[in-house]
């Protein structure tokens, strides 16, 4: 990523978690005004997954033990735990706190970070600059959200859209500089803020009766308006990450593209060039599981064989802020 730093951060690890409980569309015809056609139309999605027991703290062990045991790693090697949430257990402590007692990585330090839908972009991009400094050797990056616990079920506006999941990957240096995170466009614009939120909770709705009444302690979204800014802003800079490294369509092995309307995905694959078949969708399965979209992507992918070492991907998010962005990323893994 840095010219002037002797490593590229790499993914040397990957690992996912999705809970058992799946909700289909039939599902949601039962409890909202809906049907299975609008859902998969307007939106892509035919099932999202529930965690009916436990905290985003428990995704993001379950998913990270899966990393440990598949690349066989020493959980007190790892220096650093990021995670991306949007759903943290508490306030405080952080999320990547109780995951580092969880996972026994006794040596660990580490935050929770908070962007919304583009959360693990920016992680990615905060981990592989701490292995850049040359400082850390092993950074845990995860993205995780029990969605399941903001979602209001009685608001069909957004109650189908979001699922529960966690993915992880780990980084660590290479002097290869031909793998890894190449680079990274992000952007935050605050005038998003009153286009999706969750009111409630905070220093400036603390909880009470009336913050309940109201239902602010869970997500509202003005979805049309969300809708045209992240066509625009996800496409735009997909296309811009394009244009700064010089790539062609056929350059590039996949678009791994945030999971919240198969038709952004579409427009954003439309401007780069792409064909569907170049485009990672998991949408269908999973929804919106916001910090964890991008990398159960990966990890499937991977898993499926489909995505080998050298393949140049573009990751690709937007989210509440708004947050959004895009990154290169060279991929490391051999099967
Ligand atoms: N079932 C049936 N009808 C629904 C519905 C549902 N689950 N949800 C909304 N509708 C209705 C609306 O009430 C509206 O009815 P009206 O015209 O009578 O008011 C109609 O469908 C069209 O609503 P609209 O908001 O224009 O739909 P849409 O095609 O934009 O799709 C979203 C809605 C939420 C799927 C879409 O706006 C979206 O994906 N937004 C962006 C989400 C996103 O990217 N978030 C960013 C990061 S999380």
């Amino acid at each position: 990523m840095s010219q002037s730093s002797k490593y590229n951060a790499a993914i040397t690890a990957i690992g996912m978690y999705v809970p058992e409980t799946i909700l289909d569309n039939k599902y949601f015809e039962k409890i909202v005004e809906t049907s299975d056609e609008w859902i998969r139309t307007r939106t892509g999605i035919s099932e999202r997954r529930k965690l009916d027991n436990g905290a985003t703290s428990d995704l993001a062990v379950k998913a990270s033990q899966d990393l440990i045991n598949t690349y066989k790693i020493n959980p007190e090697e790892i220096d650093v735990i990021i995670v991306a949430t949007v759903t943290p257990d508490m306030f405080f402590p952080a999320t990547a706190c109780i995951v580092q007692n969880k996972i026994g990585a006794s040596n660990a330090w580490g935050f929770d970070l908070s962007a919304a839908c583009s959360g693990f972009l920016f992680a990615l991009h905060s981990g592989a600059a701490l292995i850049e400094s040359g400082s850390f050797k092993k950074v845990l990056v995860i993205g995780a959200d029990k969605m399941s616990s903001i979602v209001d079920y009685t608001d069909r506006n957004t109650c189908i859209l979001f699922g529960d999941a966690a993915a992880a990957v780990l980084l660590e240096p290479t002097e290869d500089k031909s793998l890894g995170l190449v680079d990274s466009i992000l952007r935050v614009d605050g005038t998003g803020e009153s286009s999706l939120y969750m009111r409630g909770g905070g220093s400036l709705y603390p909880a009470t009766h009336e913050t309940v009444d109201k239902r602010w302690h869970y997500i509202y979204q003005d979805g049309k308006a969300v809708f045209k800014v992240a066509v625009k802003g996800m496409a735009d800079v997909s296309y811009e990450i394009m244009q700064k490294h010089n790539l062609k369509s056929e350059d590039i092995a996949y678009l791994v593209p945030h999971q919240a309307n198969l038709r952004i995905i579409d427009a954003t694959a439309e401007r780069m060039g792409l064909s569907k078949d170049k485009v990672m969708i998991n949408i269908d399965k999973y929804g919106n599981t916001t910090a964890a979209t991008i990398p159960l992507c990966l990890v499937e992918y991977h898993r499926d064989g489909k995505i080998k070492k050298g393949d140049k991907l573009v990751l690709a998010a937007f989210g509440a802020g708004f947050t959004w962005g895009a990154s290169l990323l060279v991929w490391s893994l051999d099967h």
